[in-house]
């Protein structure tokens, strides 16, 4: 018996070699919140390290960014006002569609991606207009409002659109509003498969969005279900999206594997909140080398078969590769 390759004492240029998995900063799209105002740029109490900021400040972080090799971005919007329906996001001179146009004159070599959903523009929280007898999200109306939303996005500039909210027929309804209106060209990236976690306790915090009744489980899906998870992606892709997603990420790398296999469409992965804040705070505490443990946790989700992630971290995984390489 003798080991094929013999990690005691391998060539480290034959380990690269050998190594299955890589880490490019091209995979990465970096979360960013806006709200209104000039020169505002305030830490959010729950995620150390992310800010929400004004369209000014995006911009001047979008040179950051860019120094890093980071040209996706996805735009979270929190506006002044929220009443039931989310009018702010119905509005060509909403936070996101003015704050789009803003930065594509800045950084006409940003890729924007924006979260289309409704839960941070309401006043309820939830992520569509509401059936007042039934207190749940009234799916049909929410449909027609999505793909209102979704061409105010692309005429204000938006490269991809990503729909959040796990509505049932989203996609059909999005992929037809953007068609008519001329923008079949713009593609759909779907939170195709979003389970009901907790690990989004620090993102309601900075998007102001957390319901104020109830909860989500009624359209996200259960944490316990595996074959479920894989037929709401397959139902996606059927349904005409371009990127399928897995949200959140850590807890879901099976899922991410299954979907990987079901459907031969790129997957992405959301590296969310709650998983960012604990691998932070953990690295701040000293429990744990932060770097090795972010670097060790990107691999993974590659391997589980992620094409794109989405994460916090983006910033500190571009730093730790510019200095591998340098
Ligand atoms: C909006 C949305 C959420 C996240 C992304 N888009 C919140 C939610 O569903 O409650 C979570 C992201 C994170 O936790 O980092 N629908
Ligand atoms: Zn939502």
């Amino acid at each position: 018996m003798f080991a094929r390759f013999r990690r005691k004492r391998l060539n480290p240029i034959l380990r690269d070699l050998l190594q299955e998995t890589q880490i490019s900063i091209n995979d990465f799209i970096y979360p960013l919140f806006i709200k209104s105002g000039k020169g505002f740029k305030k830490e959010v109490n729950s995620m150390p390290d992310v800010f929400q900021m004004s369209v000014d400040e995006i911009i001047k972080e979008c040179d950051t960014l860019k120094e890093l090799g980071i040209y996706s971005i996805i735009l979270f919007g929190i506006p002044d006002i929220k009443d039931s329906v989310g009018s702010d996001a119905l509005c060509e001179h909403g936070i996101i569609a003015s704050s789009i146009r803003e930065i594509k004159k800045a950084h006409p070599d940003m890729f924007i991606v924006t979260d289309l959903c409704f839960c941070e523009y309401t006043d309820h929280g939830h992520c569509g207009v509401l059936d007042p007898i039934l207190e749940t999200v009234d799916n049909d109306i929410t449909l027609s409002n999505l793909a209102k939303q979704a061409i105010i996005h692309a005429k204000a500039g938006a490269d991809m659109i990503a729909p959040s909210g796990m509505m049932d027929g989203m996609i059909t309804a999005i992929r037809e509003g953007l068609n008519r209106e001329g923008f079949s060209h713009i593609p759909i990236m779907s939170y195709s498969t979003k389970f009901a976690s907790a690990y989004y306790g620090p993102f309601r915090d900075v998007a102001e969005s957390a319901p104020s009744f109830g909860d989500r489980r009624s359209y996200q899906m259960n944490p316990a279900n595996r074959r479920e998870a894989i037929l709401e992606s397959l139902e996606d892709e059927k349904e005409g999206a371009d990127i399928l997603m897995v949200k959140p990420a850590l807890a879901y790398l099976d899922i991410v594997r299954d979907i990987k296999e079901s459907s031969s469409l790129p997957l992405a992965i959301y590296n969310v909140s709650g998983e960012y804040s604990m691998l932070k705070m953990a690295g701040r505490e000293g429990l744990v080398d932060y770097e090795k443990v972010l670097m060790e946790t990107m691999i993974s989700f590659k391997r589980a078969g992620a094409d794109i992630i989405i994460s916090y971290h983006a910033k500190e995984v571009a730093k730790l590769l510019q200095k591998e390489s340098s």
